[in-house]
């Protein structure tokens, strides 16, 4: 095993009603800035909710917080925090609010000129304002994490920091009732890329977190279909589980003491800044070419994740492997997701641009060894055709 340290010092309020829970985490001298997306909480009942838990704190509200949040959308929300004083955001929505919530809370205590400088040249921040969490989409893992990531000008690009974690997160599986399929299968299937991505590299003989990450995977391989199948998708149990899984698979847990590869999400992230892709669908794309071309030096570990977590039951290493790869482009696509290039309409002729861009932002030695090259990554973009 690696050396790390870890804490994850978000409290979590996990449950049907706990977002009465806010009154008592946020204090009540504290000015309020309430952040949300395009309106689902008004639809679904949660901003109704709010209202009522509020009552007794000061807010104001920020809304239109589009999905992939936007540095130009976020940075309106500047003059509002300096006229009223902000000094707590509570952001309700799914990862893009909350990753937008933690760089307006950057942004609004940053002493250098440009805010953006904290993405594009990786500058440290020293404070932000506090921030409290109601995820609204299980997915990202925003909610206890430390990780934003915000697009300006056709670059997705993210920034960490200990002063953005949200202090305390609600999750009430009830609230995701009213999910569409499209957003289900990307939570479930952006989960379940986040664990894979910390756990398929190669053996530090990490038991624990390689249990644990099996153990997410097995949960999100079970219960994801059935929030998608008519007699057992509002059971808040299969809610429930899901949401506390995604949570779990990028809070940081799983990740401590254990090589990492993001390939899948760096190049998955040019899919979405160039044309728009969910980010989800970009993860169920690239992922299984991401294994297809690195299976020599993930060998070991695919052996693993084929007899543990599929069951694959074989002597045969090469098949195993295969059978592996094909199992999780079949979860893929029971998640309702796309699983190549041409699904989503894209071919040959964009390969160049989209590697030029990875070049451009830096992403030329990807992978849990930095041994991912643009050459690489062509090698998988042509794969994902
Ligand atoms: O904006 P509203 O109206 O709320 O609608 C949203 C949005 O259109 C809707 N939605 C959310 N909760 C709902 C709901 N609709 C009905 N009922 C509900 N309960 O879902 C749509 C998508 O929301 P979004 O927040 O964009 O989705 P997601 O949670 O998948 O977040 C994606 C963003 O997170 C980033 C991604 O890059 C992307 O920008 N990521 C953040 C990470 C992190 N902070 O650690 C890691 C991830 O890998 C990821 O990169
Ligand atoms: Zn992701």
């Amino acid at each position: 095993m690696l050396n790390f340290s870890f804490a994850n010092s978000t409290r979590i309020h996990f449950g049907e009603g706990q977002i009465k829970a806010i009154a008592k985490e946020i204090p009540t001298d504290a000015k309020v800035l309430l952040l949300y997306g395009g309106g689902s909480i008004k639809s679904n009942g949660i901003y109704d909710q709010l209202t009522a838990v509020l009552v007794n704190h000061s807010v104001v509200e920020f809304s239109g917080i589009e999905p992939n949040p936007s540095y130009e959308t976020l940075m309106k929300a500047q003059p509002l925090i300096t006229e009223h004083q902000v000094d707590y955001i509570l952001a309700v929505g799914g990862g893009s609010v909350i990753d937008g919530a933690k760089f307006i809370a950057a942004a609004a205590c940053y002493e250098g000129d440009d805010p953006w400088d904290i993405i594009a040249k990786g500058q440290r921040i020293k404070a932000a304002l506090s921030i409290g969490a109601v995820l609204t989409l299980p997915a990202t893992g925003s909610e206890s994490n430390t990780g934003s990531v915000v697009t300006r000008d056709g670059h997705k690009g993210a920034f960490a920091s200990q002063h953005v974690r949200p202090k305390f997160a609600v999750l009430d599986p009830t609230v995701t009732l009213s999910l569409s399929d499209r957003q289900i299968g990307n939570g479930v299937v952006d989960a379940f890329v986040h664990t894979v991505e910390q756990y398929l590299t190669y053996s530090v003989n990490a038991k624990v977190q390689d249990r644990f990450a099996e153990g997410l995977l097995e949960t999100l391989i079970e219960e994801g279909p059935k929030a998608l199948t008519p007699a057992t998708k509002n059971d808040i149990a299969v809610r429930a589980n899901i949401m506390w899984a995604a949570s779990l698979a990028l809070n940081g847990l799983i990740g401590a003491g254990v090589p990492q590869d993001w390939t899948t999400h760096m190049i998955g992230h040019e899919l979405t800044a160039a044309h728009g892709i969910d980010h989800a669908r970009t993860l169920s794309i690239m992922l299984p070419a991401v294994l297809k071309i690195r299976r020599e030096v993930k060998r070991d570990k695919l052996l693993q994740y084929a007899a543990r977590v599929w069951a694959i039951d074989t002597t045969d290493e090469e098949a195993a492997i295969d059978k592996a790869i094909a199992a999780t482009e079949g979860f893929f696509i029971a998640m309702g997701m796309p699983i190549r290039l041409a699904d989503i309409k894209l071919g040959q002729e964009h390969i160049d641009t989209l590697l030029n861009n990875l070049v451009q932002h830096g992403m030329v030695k990807l992978g849990e060894q930095g041994a991912v090259t643009p050459e690489i990554s062509r090698q998988i973009l042509e794969t994902a055709l």
